[in-house]
Formats: structure tokens, C-alpha cells, sequence
């Protein structure tokens, strides 16, 4: 598979991959999101979610259908949401709904999520919803594409041209404007004011933040390129980022790498541990926290390797992995969006002393328009 010549225009301005390149865009891709959002702290206005009239407080459900990594950031969102809205959510892979039967209440909010807007499965699934008569809202970095077009409303990831087949800010992309619209919703129905100054202050943070992190997370690559498996675990909210971590490390490595919620490891993949099997945990300190602790103190217990993202001021942490990459200290806010760029480095320098074909691995495609 070939980059079209009009797509190698785009420069990788210095950088030796693409994906490097559009990794470190993303704090600037968070900045442009947010220069679309009002300063009228009392009533939130997007600049793209605006003109989407829904009615939210007559919604009963949300089900949100996307593929690969866009199904890692609508799982995240089903958490996030949960813990604020009133919907009972539901997230499903596009390819799992051919085989689905539908049941759910009319009152049912169907939102889609792809970077390309091309994808066929979820192309088929906008198809047979709509024909069923729901609502489908769609979140596309291609505003021109199929799903962006079919879609009753549509929101514009506003990444830029992505070129690196692995996604990485169209991800980051999805997470910013899902958080977003839940403060949306948020605030359309129960009136509350959001919190914008901390928003307005991510891009600065995450600038900040892979500057002082991609020199660590090289090293750590450094250490653990050659390993053939690792297992992700996470919790609750993390655990769809746990996912993403390892499906960025298998797309562009070619190292089997598994996303495990880290309270399964006791029904079977423990029995995968063993000193050649890094575990890679994410261990913040927030309501997953102590189970985490809990659960790498197995792997260490299995003479697993461990390397964590956690905040950088947790001893116990510290002295319980082999290798713990920080985060600051401030609002627990800030870290999911931290933490996915670390998963991101660390898979890209990983392949990178692998020698392996970044930007266009093998077998995999851009956008995937067959079923
Ligand atoms: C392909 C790409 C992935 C992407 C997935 C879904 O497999 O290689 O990076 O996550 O398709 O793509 P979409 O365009 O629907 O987000």
C-alpha cells in the first residue's frame, strides 16, 4: 500500500515519520479545538455543536459504534460519560453490529466515530440505523467523507491531514471533542457552568508535558524493544486507553501486545506472566488506584517487568515498578490525556529500534473500506 503522491505534499518538517511529527501536533490540534469554543461561561457554545439540535434531556440512550482506534475513544467515553450524564451508554464495535439485533428505546442516540469516515463497517452500520429511523451523530476528521455527509450531524475533528496509518491525533482529537460535548450536554441540562480555564490550559500542558516525558519514554523503549509480549492493564476509565496502548505497540511494532482490565488477570492471562513478559500499567492515583496497586504487585510477584504511568510523586509506586514515567502532580484532569501520548511515544520508539515501516505497516491500511 502507497501514501498518494498529493498526500506526500505534507511535510514531516524535520521529523523522520509522520507519526512522530503528528504526535508532537498534538497539543497544537487541542488548541485549534478549543479556539471553537465560546467564552460565555454560562452558556457553553461549541462552535461545531451548535447547530446539532438534539434533544438532550429526552434521550434515553446513547450507543456509540466506531472501529479500531476510534472504538478505544468511544470506550472512554462510555466511562466518562456514565459518571455525569444520565444515559444508560453503550459502545460497540462496527463490525460486531452486522450480527447485531437491535433493541433499543426509540429515544436511542446513535453516535459514530471515525477518523477517515470511510470505514465500511461503519459506514453500514450509519446505513441501518438510519433506515430504522434513530439519529446518528458523527465525530469525522474528513468532513467530505461518507459518514460525515450521511450523518444528521457531524463534528469536525479538525486534526489536520493525518498520514501516519497508526492514529494518534485524530485519537487525541475524539477524546477532546467527546469530553467537550459531554460538558455540553452537561451544562444544557442541568445549567452548570463549565470549567473552561482548565481546558484552556491542555495544549500548554501537553506541550509541556512531551517535551519533559520523550526522553524518558526513549529510554525506557530502549530497554524493553526487544521483549515478544506485553500485557496493558488498567481500570475502569484507563482500561480503553490500556487498549490503545497495545494496539498502537502491535500496529507499528509487530510485538504481540494485549489491553487487559487488570482485575481479569486473575482468570486466566496471569498465567501468561513470566520475566520476559513486560506488563505495562497505568496506575494513576484515582478510584482504580489501590487495585492497580494490587494487581501489579502480582505481576511483580510473577518476576513480570513493570513499567507504569503514574503521578510522580508516588513513592510506593516508584518502588514497585521497574520503571515509572510520570506524570506532574496537578488535576487528575490533564493525565488521561498525558498518558495516551506516552502509550504513543513509547509504541512509535519501540518501532523505531525495530527498524520497522512507521508510517505505513505492513498489512494495515488508512482507512479500511471493505467489510
Ligand atoms: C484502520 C486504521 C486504524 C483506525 C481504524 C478505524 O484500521 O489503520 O488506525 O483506527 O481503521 O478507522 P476510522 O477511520 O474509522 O477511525
Amino acid at each position: 500500500i502507497r501514501i498518494p503522491q498529493d498526500r506526500i505534499r505534507a511535510e514531516k518538517n524535520g521529523y523522520p515519520h509522520f507519526m512522530l511529527k503528528e504526535i508532537f501536533e498534538q497539543p497544537l490540534v487541542v488548541r485549534r479545538i478549543l479556539s471553537t469554543v465560546n467564552k460565555n461561561r454560562d452558556e457553553l457554545q461549541i462552535e461545531d455543536i451548535k447547530s446539532i439540535d438534539i434533544s438532550w434531556e429526552k434521550i434515553k440512550k446513547v450507543f456509540i459504534v466506531a472501529c479500531g482506534t476510534s472504538y478505544h475513544a468511544g470506550y472512554y467515553a462510555k466511562f466518562l460519560w456514565e459518571e455525569e450524564l444520565p444515559y444508560f451508554i453503550e459502545v460497540e464495535l462496527a463490525s460486531q453490529m452486522h450480527h447485531r439485533n437491535l433493541r433499543v428505546p426509540d429515544e436511542t442516540l446513535f453516535i459514530t466515530i471515525s477518523q477517515s469516515g470511510e470505514t465500511a463497517d461503519v459506514i453500514s452500520t450509519l446505513r441501518k440505523v438510519k433506515e430504522k429511523g434513530f439519529k446518528v451523530l458523527s465525530l469525522v476528521n474528513n468532513p467530505q467523507s461518507t459518514v460525515a455527509r450521511e450523518s444528521d450531524y457531524f463534528i469536525n475533528l479538525r486534526a489536520g491531514i493525518e498520514i501516519g496509518v497508526a492514529a494518534t491525533k485524530t485519537f487525541m482529537a475524539e477524546l477532546v471533542y467527546l469530553g467537550l460535548l459531554k460538558e455540553y450536554v452537561k451544562n444544557k441540562l442541568y445549567k452548570v457552568k463549565i470549567d473552561l480555564d482548565k481546558w484552556n490550559m491542555l495544549p500548554t500542558y501537553l506541550e509541556n508535558y512531551l517535551s519533559n516525558i520523550k526522553d524518558q519514554v526513549f529510554e525506557t523503549a530502549k530497554k524493553y524493544y526487544q521483549k515478544k509480549n506485553f500485557l496493558y492493564l488498567a481500570r475502569g476509565r484507563n482500561f480503553p486507553l490500556a487498549l490503545e496502548g497495545a494496539l498502537k505497540l502491535k500496529e507499528i511494532s509487530y510485538i504481540h501486545a494485549e489491553g487487559i482490565p487488570a482485575g481479569e488477570m486473575k482468570h486466566g492471562p496471569i498465567a501468561l506472566l513470566d520475566p520476559e513478559t513486560p506488563v505495562f500499567g497505568i496506575a494513576y492515583k484515582d478510584d482504580a488506584y489501590s487495585k492497580m496497586i494490587n494487581n501489579l504487585e502480582e505481576a511483580k510477584a510473577r518476576r513480570a517487568p513493570i513499567i507504569a504511568i503514574g503521578n510522580e510523586k508516588d513513592k510506593k509506586l516508584e518502588n514497585l515498578v521497574d520503571d515509572l514515567i510520570p506524570v506532574p502532580n496537578i488535576d487528575p484532569f490533564y493525565y488521561p490525556y498525558m498518558g495516551v501520548m506516552v502509550l504513543q511515544l513509547f509504541a512509535y520508539y519501540v518501532a523505531d529500534l525495530l527498524g520497522r515501516e512507521i508510517d505505513q505497516p505492513r498489512n494495515l491500511a488508512k482507512s479500511v473500506t471493505v467489510e
